[in-house]
């Protein structure tokens, strides 16, 4: 059967007071919607579509990219009243599974167990044992152990409020049968809802079985609320993708203080230390090393390289055998051939630095194209930004550029070139000879330092 997702995002997620919608509030950098459409989009779902609800335009925006389709419930009238809006889209011989977007971390196995209940005789529904089961649906079963309802908390008796088996609002079941059964819901309950969960009395009552699946961990099917709940799956999710990339090969300093914030890709023996953060697409080549409290985001890092502590790293590609850091910034669009040296207090922008090259101490280098070998000295800057444009600057094979100087770009500075320390440099230096400006030395035998009036 194909299968097609409904993903409930209507609610307005009050409790975790904020203009954002809940599900635009993002786990480990990705809104919680935009994972549970992941997902859908790995069970290769034939269509998504996304109940979203008042003010819901805002999320709708968000996610304009992805490909799913956008169902408005004007009123929240209930879950079965939400997924009821979705039935004019529902076509009768799919599978519908119906997700929640503030239920960000249900995985595939999970779903395609659930799945797996679904035949022409029977229906899935995901269930969870917790030992507070306050506040959810009860999974109310008979002598047989066969699933007869789920009753809401609100309008269950204390008899039925001692059941720990409760409903994790996750199902799946045909087009056709969800369709019948969604045109029969009441509103009579305590909540004066159109429960989802009313179904399920439906389907027994046809004679369909409902089957019930479990998740790996009880995270997987807890949903978001408040801001607590949020950081606590976010530690939840960090640790397993700490676990994962350890089992992989990587060690990590401490795996409490680590955070992947989108993915990576590692080689053999990196090792990572405390407070680190990856975030958006990140590679780590073999042997590479990061120290504690960096940042790497979109970046590429060959082959032993070293990233020493409190550096920063933003789209950009670090060669092999570099060293980085302690307290460097490499900005966007910054290549770095092998071998490059970049220090403390280093700031590099938008440059190509060549094979070997050293920027050590205190520099800012922008909008640069460094050749192989070329040292920079302390304190070098080059200004690239006449207030108006942003201007090149050329630096040859073998360089030396003494410290404290000040290349004002446009400007070449030729192979193997010299600069004399504390230069101001405003035009194109020749290629091997020794380029300064620089105001010519004195003394004054006639002063003498001035003395405190008593
Ligand atoms: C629901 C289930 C309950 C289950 C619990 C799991 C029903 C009647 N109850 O209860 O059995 O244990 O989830 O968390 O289904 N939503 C809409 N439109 C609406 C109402 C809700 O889109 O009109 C969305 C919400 O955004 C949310 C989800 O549906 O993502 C669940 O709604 P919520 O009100 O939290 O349901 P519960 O009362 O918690
Ligand atoms: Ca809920």
């Amino acid at each position: 059967m194909e299968l097609s997702v409904v993903i409930l995002a209507a609610g307005q997620g009050s409790r975790m007071r904020s203009k954002l919608p809940k599900v635009l509030h993002k786990l480990a950098h990705k809104p919680l919607l935009t994972h549970v459409i992941d997902v859908a989009e790995q069970l290769d779902a034939q269509d998504i579509h996304v109940v979203y609800g008042h003010g819901g335009e805002v999320v709708r925006e968000a996610l304009s990219d992805r490909k799913v389709s956008w169902v408005k419930q004007e009123a929240q009238l209930g879950t079965g009243h939400a997924v009821a809006q979705a039935v004019p889209r529902l076509v009768d011989d799919h599978t519908i599974l119906v997700l929640y977007g503030d239920v960000p971390l249900t995985t595939k196995e999970t779903l395609q167990a659930l799945l797996a209940c679904v035949s022409d005789t029977s229906m899935g529904l995901l269930t969870a044992v917790l030992a507070n089961p306050h506040g959810y649906g009860r999974i109310v079963r008979n002598s047989d152990n066969i699933v007869q309802c789920i009753t809401e908390e609100k309008d269950a008796t204390d008899e039925v409020r001692k059941i720990t088996e409760v409903n994790t609002g996750i199902l799946a079941v045909s087009g056709a049968k969800l369709k019948a059964w969604l045109g029969c819901l009441k509103n009579n309950n305590a909540q004066g809802e159109y429960y989802l969960t009313d179904i399920i009395a439906m389907a027994v009552k046809d004679g369909l079985e409902v089957k019930t699946a479990h998740a790996g961990a009880v995270e997987e099917v807890e949903g978001i609320n408040n801001r607590s709940q949020l950081a606590r799956i976010e530690r939840y999710y960090q640790r397993q993708q700490a676990e994962q990339l350890m089992t992989a090969g990587v060690t990590l300093k401490d795996p409490a203080r680590f955070d992947l914030r989108g993915t990576v890709e590692t080689g053999t023996d990196v090792i990572i230390d405390v407070n680190v953060i990856l975030e958006g697409e990140v590679v780590l080549g073999n042997n590479v090393e990061i120290g504690a409290n960096c940042l790497l985001i979109n970046a590429v890092v060959g082959e032993g390289s070293i990233i020493l502590p409190n550096s920063i790293i933003e789209n950009s590609v670090v060669g092999t055998a570099c060293t980085i850091g302690p307290f460097a910034r490499i900005r966007p669009d910054t290549i770095l051939a092998n071998k490059v040296k970049i220090g403390n207090f280093v700031e590099v922008k938008k440059a190509q630095v060549g094979e070997a090259s050293k920027i050590n101490h205190l520099s800012y280098v922008g909008d640069s194209i460094i050749g192989k070998d070329v040292n920079i000295g302390a304190g070098t800057i080059t200004c690239n930004y006449d207030g108006a444009n942003k201007h090149l600057t050329e630096i040859g094979d073998g360089a030396f550029i003494g410290s404290d100087s000040q290349l004002v770009a446009p400007v070449k500075i030729g192979a193997g070139a010299t600069i004399g320390a504390g230069s101001t440099i405003t035009s194109d230096t020749p290629a091997e000879k020794l380029t300064l400006s620089r105001s010519k030395q004195k003394s004054i035998d006639s002063w003498s330092r001035p003395q405190k009036k008593k």
